[in-house]
C-alpha cells in the first residue's frame, strides 16, 4: 500500500515534497526528476523555486515529463513543453536540453513513444516521479483501460479529460484529441512515485487509486503495485478514504529519519 500523507493544504504539500526533492538533489546533483503537468504539481514547483532561491543548485538534474498533446503548434502556451519550461526549466535555471518532453509534433508522433522509451533507458530511468490524478483516475494520460504494462505511446483522450482540460484553452474544440504519454509500465519503473491530489473533486479518484481494486479500469490503482509510492493529499481529497484514521496515526508516529 502506498504511504498516505494528509496535509492541511496544497502549500504544505508543495513545501514538503520540494524539501524532500531538494535534499535528494543535494545528495545527488545528477538526480532525475519526473515532472507532471496540470495544476496539481504547481505548489511543488513553487517550493522548488524557493529552494533554488535559497541556494540549492538544480542545474545538474535531468527531467522527464510524463506526456504531451499531439499536434499543437511548437511554442503553444498550453503544450506541455511550454508548461514545463515555464514552471520548471526557467524557475530552476535548468538547461532546456536536460528537460525531456515526448515529441507530440505531427511529423514525429509515429515514433515518439519508442524514442522516448529509448531516451529514458539510455539515461537510466527516473529517480522520483511526480504524479497528479485525473478525475477519472488517469495517471499522465493513461485513461481507464490502459494496460499496467503499457509503455510510452499515442493515446486518444476521453471526452471527460478533454472537458476537464478545456479550461486551459479557448474552447473544448481546441483541446487536442490525442496525446503521447508514458505508459503505466513506464511510470512504474521510476524509483519513487509521489502522487498529489487536492480538493473534493479528486476524492473518488484518490479512494479508487489508493484503496480500490487494482484494475486497468482505475489507472491510478497502479501505484499499489509500486514498492515506494507516497500519496500527498489535502483533507478534501482524503475525504473518501476508508482507512484515513490509520494513515493519520501512521503519519503521527512516523520515524523522523524516514523522510517521504
Ligand atoms: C492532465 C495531465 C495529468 C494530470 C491531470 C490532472 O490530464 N495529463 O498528468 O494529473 O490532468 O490535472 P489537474 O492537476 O489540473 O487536476
Amino acid at each position: 500500500m502506498a504511504e498516505v500523507l494528509i496535509v492541511k493544504n496544497k502549500e504544505e504539500a508543495g513545501a514538503l515534497v520540494a524539501e524532500h526533492i531538494a535534499a535528494k538533489v543535494k545528495a545527488n546533483p545528477a538526480f532525475t526528476l519526473g515532472v507532471a503537468t496540470g495544476s496539481t504539481p504547481l505548489p511543488v514547483y513553487r517550493g522548488l523555486a524557493a529552494q533554488a532561491e535559497a541556494g540549492v543548485d538544480f542545474s545538474g538534474i535531468t527531467c522527464f515529463a510524463l506526456d504531451e498533446y499531439v499536434g499543437l503548434p511548437a511554442g503553444h502556451p498550453e503544450s506541455y513543453r511550454a508548461v514545463v519550461d515555464r514552471e520548471v526549466t526557467e524557475p530552476l535555471g535548468l538547461d532546456v536540453a536536460r528537460v525531456n518532453v515526448p515529441d507530440g509534433s505531427a511529423d514525429g508522433v509515429q515514433t515518439a513513444g519508442e524514442r522516448y522509451e529509448e531516451a529514458l533507458r539510455a539515461h537510466g530511468g527516473v529517480d522520483l516521479q511526480l504524479l497528479g490524478i485525473g478525475t477519472d483516475g488517469h495517471l499522465a494520460f493513461n485513461e481507464p483501460g490502459s494496460s499496467f504494462g503499457s509503455l510510452t505511446r499515442v493515446k486518444t483522450l476521453t471526452e471527460q479529460t478533454r472537458e476537464d482540460n478545456a479550461r486551459f484553452f479557448d474552447s473544448i474544440d481546441d483541446v487536442p484529441m490525442h496525446c503521447v504519454t508514458q505508459g503505466l509500465g513506464t511510470i512504474l519503473r521510476a524509483g519513487h512515485l509521489v502522487m498529489l491530489a487536492f480538493g473534493e473533486g479528486k476524492a473518488d479518484a484518490v479512494a479508487g487509486a489508493v484503496e480500490g481494486a487494482v484494475s486497468a479500469s482505475m489507472p491510478g490503482s497502479a501505484i499499489q503495485l509500486h514498492a515506494h509510492a507516497t500519496v500527498v493529499i489535502d483533507e478534501a481529497a482524503a475525504s473518501k478514504l476508508k482507512f484515513a484514521d490509520y494513515y493519520r496515526h501512521a503519519q503521527r508516529n512516523k520515524p523522523d529519519w524516514q523522510g517521504i
